[in-house]
């Protein structure tokens, strides 16, 4: 653990803290195992008796809705030898391990222990699933491991505001088919950190560059409590005609793209145009190495054309990012800096993010 004062609170975060054990499994037990994360689909566990399962870093959980309509969220993990209870999603009236068939309730209560009865000395006392915390959020489950934890209400606010100002009802948002999912081997602080300064994007991406208004005049920062926003609107004239004409509001109603990240490591991007919302978490699946989920939302009434240019224009910036993310990693893992030093205005949600990780890690 770190300790935290006054004074060290904004100091940049040590080089060393990208490439470390020890520090990784500090910060996944004291920043994702204690923070909100996506885990899922609330149109999964729509209907009662039905359950759907996630992870939550390597944490296994299982949220349900019991036949009352209640929903619970639980680590999916027996308690008598450890396996991994439910799997995918579905109807469900009970969890039953696939082990030694002991049975849940869909609120983790453990129900029967077959042969417990013959022992003469166990119990079974209080051996249900462990809790977790879980809300609906629109579209979306998100669930904290720690099961006392309150739901970040004004940070879900002002992402859902940033939909809703355009007319849009983010509750009935549908999600596009399919999830994207992919590896890359840098640290989810680099990433992050990456996400949250368009500094380099005149460098690095000259086509989004060329469409999306980067200068420090029209690219606004702003934070509050654990969200931490970018706001900037289409450039009037592009040389990349095509995509200057999908964004921009001749193309539809929404006139600024909106990057949002909830500490620690979920996106919420509000594309510009007809309109779509890409909802992308990152996580730590080891040391220096992360992995990412996407989910997309199309907006009712953007067409096929648009969501098309959108994914490849998208996608074209993601592989910009990864590239560039590597090169950080191997230039922070190899001792030459003892810490990165983050401008103090261009990069003012570095350096807000890094204060929120030495917080959450206090
Ligand atoms: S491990 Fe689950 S019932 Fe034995
Ligand atoms: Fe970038």
């Amino acid at each position: 653990m770190t300790s935290v004062s006054s004074d060290t609170v904004s100091l940049p975060l040590p080089a060393h803290w990208y490439a470390d054990e020890k520090q990784a499994r500090d910060e996944r037990d004291l920043i994702f195992y204690k923070s909100w994360q996506v885990a899922g689909l609330a149109k999964d566990v729509r209907e009662p008796q039905s359950m759907t399962t996630a992870k939550i870093c390597a944490m296994p959980v299982v949220i349900a809705r019991d036949a009352s309509g209640e929903l619970h969220a639980m680590l999916n993990v027996c308690p008598h030898r450890g396996t991994v209870i439910a799997q995918g999603s579905g109807p469900a009236k009970l969890l039953q391990c696939p082990n030694h068939a002991w049975v849940f309730g869909l609120d983790g209560k453990l129900k029967s222990a077959p042969r417990t009865e013959r022992e003469d000395d166990y119990s079974c006392e209080g051996m249900n699933l462990k809790p977790a915390a879980v809300i609906e959020w629109g579209p979306l489950l998100l669930v904290n491991l720690d099961a006392g934890a309150e739901p970040p209400t004004a940070e879900l606010a002002t992402m859902q505001e940033s939909v809703e100002r355009y007319g849009f009802s983010f509750d009935e948002l549908e999600p596009m088919p399919g999830r994207f999912e992919w590896e890359i081997e840098c640290d989810w602080k680099i990433l992050i950190e990456n996400y949250l300064e368009c500094y380099h994007c005149a460098t690095v991406h000259k086509d989004f560059s060329q469409v999306i208004d980067v200068s420090p005049e029209h690219y606004a920062l702003s934070s509050g409590g654990t969200l931490l926003t970018a706001q900037a609107p289409v450039r009037a004239t592009s040389k990349l005609e095509q995509q200057q004409k999908i964004l921009s509001t001749a193309g539809g109603p929404i006139t600024d793209s909106h990057w949002h990240m909830l500490f620690p490591a979920t996106t919420f991007n509000v594309y510009p145009g007809e309109g779509a919302i890409e909802i992308t978490w990152f996580w730590p699946t080891g040391v220096s190495k992360s992995k990412a989920c996407a989910i997309f939302f199309k907006m009712d009434g953007a067409s096929d054309e648009y969501i098309e240019q959108l994914t490849e224009f998208g996608l074209q910036v993601m592989e910009e990012d990864n590239a560039l993310c590597t090169l950080m990693q191997e230039g922070m893992a190899s001792g030459a800096i003892a810490s990165a030093r983050p401008l103090p205005n261009s990069e003012a949600l570095v350096v807000a993010f890094q204060r929120l990780v030495r917080r959450a890690l206090a």
